[in-house]
């Protein structure tokens, strides 16, 4: 069998949205991971498989090698530092904004801020340039209830609709970023692999153009 390219995906929304444009590239996988426990998917070609792994873990695998190329959301690739990557393709899929966000209506406390966020390297890196002094608070998730709880002042997380904020009595504040979901190779494979990995990043540039 020759080469085998390896393609890392989250399951949920980067699934779903990018199955259109491997299916353009002729790309089909044989299992769906929202059923399957499998974390490694045929496809209709013996010599392409899927990874299936954690969002944020995504440029972690292709950065290593573990996968030749992934899609990850900018802000995942903000806050990875990009190293070893390549980013030749933005798939205008899941766009949505980094935002800080706090309380409807409260000012912003004196002194040192408490930013709760998962993203805390693109926290630091944006109160850096605002040369704000803030004491950045690591969370996995729901970062909409630290503020509720008193836990931080601010929290920086991705914003779409808002509606996620407005039900916890929130509001968007500063936008950091415009993000959507990128195509990324990892540095080796776009040399050793070179013919497979470009006519794949082809197939899905015309697949974006065309959407
Ligand atoms: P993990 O499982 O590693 O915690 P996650 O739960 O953030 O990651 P998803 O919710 O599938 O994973 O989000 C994947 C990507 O989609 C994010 O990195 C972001 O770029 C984008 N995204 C997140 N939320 C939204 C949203 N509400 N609307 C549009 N795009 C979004
Ligand atoms: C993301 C993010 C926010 C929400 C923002 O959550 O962490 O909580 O989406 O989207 P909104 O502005 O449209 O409310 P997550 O991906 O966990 O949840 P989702 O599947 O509901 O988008």
């Amino acid at each position: 069998m020759s080469e085998v390219l390896t393609i890392a995906l989250s399951k949920g929304r980067i699934f779903k949205e990018t199955m259109p444009l491997l299916a353009h590239a002729g790309i089909v996988p044989k299992d769906d991971p929202e059923t399957s426990r499998k974390l490694i998917l045929d496809t209709n070609h013996d010599d392409v498989k899927l990874v299936i792994i954690r969002a944020t873990d995504v440029p972690t695998y292709v950065q290593y090698g573990a996968a030749d190329i992934g899609v990850a959301g900018k802000d995942v690739l903000l806050e990875h530092g990009g190293e070893g990557l390549y980013e030749p393709l933005d798939l205008e899929i899941a766009k949505c904004k980094l935002m800080t966000a706090g309380p409807v209506g409260v000012p912003e406390p004196e002194g040192r801020l408490r930013i709760a966020t998962k993203f805390v390297n693109c926290a630091r890196r944006y109160y850096a340039e605002q040369g704000k002094q803030v004491e950045v608070i690591k969370l996995y998730g729901s970062m909409e209830l630290a503020p509720l709880v008193g836990l931080a002042d601010r929290i920086i997380d991705v914003v779409d609709t808002g509606n996620t904020l407005k039900a916890n009595g929130l509001e968007p504040l500063e936008h950091i970023a415009d993000i959507s979901s990128r195509l990324v190779v990892n540095k080796a494979s776009m040399k050793m692999k070179h013919a497979k990995v470009k006519a794949l990043i082809d197939h899905i540039a015309e697949a974006v153009k065309n959407k």
